[in-house]
């Protein structure tokens, strides 16, 4: 086994942890039923989902309506208390930490959400809005530091620094979206969450507001974890793309080769409902029959296997393992070898450094670490 499935650490790389690493995470909501709130059923929202996400790096997270991303990313915030697993930022484990610990968390990470008008407070000016979070975590001293600083802020995100005192109705939906993005800065976090940023934003809009979004990401060195339904959002502005099915994670890999070579049928069925960058190009559009199954009761064997248009007899009864398809790309289907296991022999040392941004996958199991 050992010799089939080398370790991509052998070669003594002393390499950091990744800035924030998921662990079979579980996030199931009980259903509760009858005056003495009888638990009768959970909705698994999460379903055993790993991931890493590296310092400077953009995940994007793609996925039908229900599949858990936004609950992925409000364990990440701890927000939500995962049912089981593990989240580590820097290398240390989250999940259970103490209030001091979440208190300094709270600032490393924040979110923006995708409706930029109901998460932020009608009823407070701009210079609250954003200033805030900085008297919270004692970043500046004093309402004249704090505006300063708000001022700043909005410059930063293509702002004027004389809507200080405005509110959130005064402003259009895109200038909404980047005082959301000024509040989530304003903190200078590691990793923001990116929860539908864009998505109710015009076409044109959307792109002002990527672009702002990468600058920076550049000029602050952050990281992001980018959920979006609509993969042609996250293709240019991700380094690395999970996809989600019914609570699971079906495929991660580089976008380039999500885009290239996708592995799971369910990714190929989302690819092909792109509008085609090559007119002239046939791509036949994988049409998926049926619908989504609840998350309540998901279907034995392999979730998607309800609407797989290459479902084999074992999908319906064995639930496929997480497996390596290729260098930096994870699938989890029957269909696809595992890279390790094939006769194309061992990774080379530099495929073995890119296999290490993703947990290694074990052949007769779901994902392990
Ligand atoms: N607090 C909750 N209680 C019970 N079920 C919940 C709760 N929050 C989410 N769910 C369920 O968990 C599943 C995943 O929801 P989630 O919001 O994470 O999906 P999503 O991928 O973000 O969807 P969308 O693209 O529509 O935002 C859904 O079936 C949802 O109904
Ligand atoms: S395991 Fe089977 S049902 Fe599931 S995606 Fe692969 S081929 Fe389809
Ligand atoms: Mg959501």
């Amino acid at each position: 086994m050992s010799n089939q499935n080398p370790n991509p650490n052998k070669d003594n790389e002393v390499s950091s942890p990744p800035l924030l690493e998921v662990r079979q995470l579980k996030k199931f909501f009980p259903i509760q039923k009858g005056l003495l709130s009888r638990k009768v059923g959970e909705v698994k929202a999460v379903d055993n989902v790993s991931f890493k996400l590296q310092e400077g790096q953009t995940l994007g997270l793609v996925g039908e309506s229900g599949c858990g991303k936004t609950t992925v990313g409000r364990c990440i915030l701890r927000l939500l208390e995962p049912t089981s697993g593990q989240i580590f930022f820097r290398g240390q484990d989250i999940t259970n930490c103490d209030s001091n610990t979440l208190r300094s968390l709270r600032r490393e990470i924040q979110i923006i959400f995708q409706d930029p008008y109901s998460s932020l407070n009608p009823r407070k000016t701009v210079s609250n809005l954003i200033g805030e979070a900085l008297l919270v975590h004692g970043m500046v001293d004093n309402e004249k530091e704090k505006n300063d600083r708000v001022k700043e802020l909005l410059n930063k995100v293509g702002l004027s620094s004389t809507y200080l005192n405005r509110y959130p109705h005064e402003f259009s939906g895109g200038q909404r979206q980047r005082i959301g993005i000024a509040r989530a800065i304003a903190v200078n976090p590691s990793v923001i969450v990116c929860d539908e940023s864009v998505s109710a934003l015009d076409v044109s809009v959307q792109a002002q507001v990527l672009n702002l979004l990468m600058d920076l990401k550049e000029e602050m060195g952050l990281s992001y974890i980018f959920i979006a339904h609509d993969l042609s959002v996250v293709k240019h502005i991700s380094d690395n793309i999970g996809v989600m099915y019914l609570g699971q994670m079906v495929e991660i890999s580089s976008s380039k080769q999500l885009f290239t070579q996708p592995k799971h049928p369910y990714t190929r069925a989302l690819l092909s409902a792109l509008p085609k960058p090559f007119p002239g190009r046939k791509v036949e559009r994988i049409l998926l029959q049926g619908d989504v199954p609840t998350p309540i009761n998901p279907p034995p064997g392999c979730y998607f296997s309800t609407r797989c248009p290459e479902v084999l007899a074992i999908c319906k009864e064995i639930e496929p393992a997480m497996k390596w398809a290729a260098a930096n790309h994870l699938c989890k289907c029957h269909l696809v070898d595992d890279r390790r296991q094939s006769n194309s022999g061992p990774p080379t040392g530099g495929e073995r450094r890119r296999m290490d941004l993703f947990p290694k996958s074990k052949p007769d199991q779901i994902i392990e670490l």
